[in-house]
């Protein structure tokens, strides 16, 4: 259970002053300049002895992707993009940061580009993030007035300049490299990887793209040491965490946690427990919309952290923890999923475009019971044929939601089958 005092986001718990003052008070900036006399080179090795793995979903350890900027210039200014597009359905802890501790995100691009070269950073912002926007805003603003951003930023002897910039509201422009191509003024649509945006990013120049609790959490792991980090969670799992949980809690809420904390105990220590009572559990999608649910029983001893959920066949992925109890219609659930990737696909591959309507139509059908049985292998031969044939994640992110359904639930899905052509009820029905 993490301690206070170990807490990177104080301000997310009843203090809301987020101006250069308040964040002063916390500890923010202080000897910032210091950190960076430090070197690229120490700051790169504590973020890599931090055990930080990146926060948007895929966990990518975040000091490797780091290193894989070029340490010598070849002419090319280097860039950091931060993600803050963050549209993953049940997903809003990058939000509670931009609106309470939007400081911390800022030394932290400080901090961050400076250990890959860049002199730039840009902060790729949701459309619907209006408040967030301007609280951002009105931070960076600060920042140049008191010399923190800019010439000589914080007087450390470095230039930096952040900008942001607004997105339109399309969830794929999250996607790293759509993101690139939307900042570049272009329609955001995924490129092809390798090369990755290290070797070739915005304006085919060195880029990183963070997301941002991965680069909030940077000021305070470099003030009190990447193997403070690491003592938490568990190994390949390390430190703090922020979850999002919503759906069939009593007080669904945002809280920072310590990596690994057992579901139950997050749910019953936070949200007040699931609604009804934990035996009241149906399913939860532990890591936001792309990741595959969990039925009670394996919720019963689940570990929030991404090893131990990949070996259940789901994820981390956001940590937006969806709380579904048993009055959830669970196929109707994943069938809105379906819809919303349906939606979302930017139509530039095949298995993409064709697969999220093919997969929804028969959801549709699924959900009324007016399918046959064999559709439900039909279904499931589709979701193989999306996953892993795309240019990026949407595509298995469409699929693995409807495989977890299929893996978890198939009885429920055979009897609504059942159910609609003999008018009899089944034992999952009846229950
Ligand atoms: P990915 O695994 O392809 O890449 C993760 C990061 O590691 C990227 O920055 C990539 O450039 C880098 N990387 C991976 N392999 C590399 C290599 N060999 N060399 C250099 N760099 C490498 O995953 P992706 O597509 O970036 O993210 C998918 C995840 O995003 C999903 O698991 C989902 O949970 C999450 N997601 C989050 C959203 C949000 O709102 N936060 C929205 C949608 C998805
Ligand atoms: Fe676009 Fe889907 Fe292909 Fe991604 S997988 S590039 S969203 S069509």
């Amino acid at each position: 259970m993490l301690k206070d005092q170990d807490r990177i986001f104080t301000n997310l718990y009843g203090m809301h002053d987020r101006s250069l003052a308040g964040a002063k008070k916390r500890g923010h900036w202080d000897g910032t300049a210091a950190i960076l006399k430090k070197g690229r080179d120490w700051i790169v090795e504590e973020a890599k002895s931090s055990g930080l793995r990146g926060r948007g979903g895929a966990g990518f350890p975040t000091g490797l992707k780091w290193s894989f900027m070029p340490k010598e210039s070849d002419g090319r200014p280097a860039y950091l993009v931060i993600n803050a597009d963050e549209s993953e359905p049940g997903t809003c802890k990058d939000r509670e940061i931009m609106r309470h501790d939007p400081h911390t995100l800022i030394e932290g691009a400080l901090i961050a580009s400076f250990a890959m070269g860049a002199h730039a950073a840009y902060i790729y912002i949701r459309g619907e993030f209006i408040r967030e926007r301007e609280a951002l805003q009105a931070a960076i603003d600060e920042c140049y007035d008191a010399g923190l951003l800019g010439k000589n930023a914080a007087k450390s002897g470095w230039d930096f300049d952040l900008y942001l910039a607004h997105g339109a509201g399309a969830y794929i422009c999250g996607e790293e490299t759509a993101m690139l191509e939307s900042l570049e003024g272009k329609k955001g649509m995924p490129r092809m990887k390798p090369p990755f945006p290290a070797g070739a990013g915005l304006y085919g120049c060195p880029t990183t793209v963070n997301n941002v609790e991965s680069i909030a959490v940077i000021p305070t792991i470099m003030r009190r040491g990447g193997s403070w980090f690491s003592s938490m969670g568990r190994p390949n799992n390390a430190g703090t965490k922020l979850f999002g949980i919503s759906g069939h809690v009593v007080n669904p809420c945002v809280v920072e946690e310590e990596m690994s904390i057992p579901l139950r105990e997050l749910l019953e220590k936070h949200c007040g427990g699931v609604r009804g009572g934990w035996d009241n559990l149906k399913a939860v999608i532990p890591g936001g919309s792309s990741v595959p649910l969990l039925p009670r029983d394996v919720a019963d001893e689940c570990i929030m952290d991404f090893d131990w959920l990949r070996e259940q066949r789901s994820g981390l992925g956001t940590a937006a923890v969806i709380v579904m109890d048993e009055s959830t219609d669970i196929i109707k659930a994943i069938w809105r999923l379906s819809k919303f990737y349906k939606h979302e696909s930017c139509g530039q591959c095949t298995p993409c475009r064709e697969g999220t309507g093919w997969m929804m139509r028969v959801m549709d059908r699924l959900v009324t019971g007016d399918a046959e049985i064999e559709e439900i292998d039909m279904l499931l031969d589709v979701t193989k044929q999306v996953e892993g044939h795309t240019i990026c994640a949407l595509g298995d992110a469409a699929a693995w939601p409807i495989q977890g359904l299929v893996r978890h639930f198939r009885e429920e899905i055979e009897d609504r089958i059942k159910y609609k052509k003999t008018g009899r009820v089944s034992a999952v029905a009846a229950e």
